[in-house]
């Protein structure tokens, strides 16, 4: 049986970079003989993933990673066009090409893929960096904490994408996994190396924000 075939996309954020490959790699065990997950990286994304020395570990774990030459170099919107996706994720995304995609600027790899599988009915998950207004700490590669203000411009294009047909906001990394159940999941098997804390009625433990997530 050919696998089904999953597009992530990851930025140029460093918040929750870590999180997100660690359980990205979670979903590829858990889903290995379903799922083939494909690696897109942003330019900026590169530069990050590199920064945070990630680049081998998404190698060994994801195969052959594809890196942004233009908005339509690697193919990622045609193919997402063409249906050779279940969906497109994004995790993490910059406060850049949330707004792009929130604004309609499809000039990036991953913006002018958000917005193509957009058109084409192809569901789209972003993991926004910046979710909620204030104040966050984050990690530097170092592991020294930098504190960043989190502005309410960002948050609004978050909102304003969140509120877009077809587009689904993630809070966080572990919102990921219910993102594959959703899609992946069969009613006579679940997972069992997997961590969850709700193993029972996947809606069970959901806010009301991210019902639409997994209903
Ligand atoms: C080490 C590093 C970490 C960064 N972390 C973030 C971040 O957490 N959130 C964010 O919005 N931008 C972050 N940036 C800035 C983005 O990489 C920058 O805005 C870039 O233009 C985004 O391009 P992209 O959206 O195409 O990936 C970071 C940059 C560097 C060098």
């Amino acid at each position: 049986m050919e696998k089904k075939k999953v597009a992530w996309g990851i930025t140029g954020s460093g918040d929750r970079l870590i999180e997100t490959v660690e359980v990205m790699k979670e979903v590829k065990r858990a889903y290995e003989d379903e799922v083939e997950v494909k690696v897109y990286l942003s330019k900026a994304g590169e530069l990050v993933v590199k920064y945070y020395k990630l680049l081998n570990d998404l190698n060994e774990n994801f195969g052959k990673i594809f890196v942004e030459k233009g908005p339509n170099s690697p193919f990622l919107a045609g193919q997402l066009q063409m249906g050779k996706f279940e969906f497109l994720l994004i995790a993490p995304t910059t406060s850049n090409t949330v707004a792009k995609i929130s604004l309609g600027v499809a000039d990036s790899l991953l913006s002018n893929s958000a917005i193509m599988a957009l058109k084409a009915f192809v569901p789209v998950y972003i993991m926004p960096s910046d979710y909620e207004e204030g104040t966050i700490v984050t990690k530097l590669p170092d592991g020294r904490d930098l504190r960043l203000r989190i502005r309410k411009e960002d948050v609004e294009h978050v909102r304003k994408l969140a509120g877009m047909d077809g587009v689904f906001i993630l809070e966080g990394p572990e919102d990921i996994l219910k993102v594959f159940d959703k899609h992946f999941r069969t009613a006579a098997r679940r997972p069992q190396n997997i961590r969850r804390e709700d193993q029972g009625d996947p809606s069970a433990s959901t806010s009301s924000r991210d019902q639409s997530l997994v209903s």
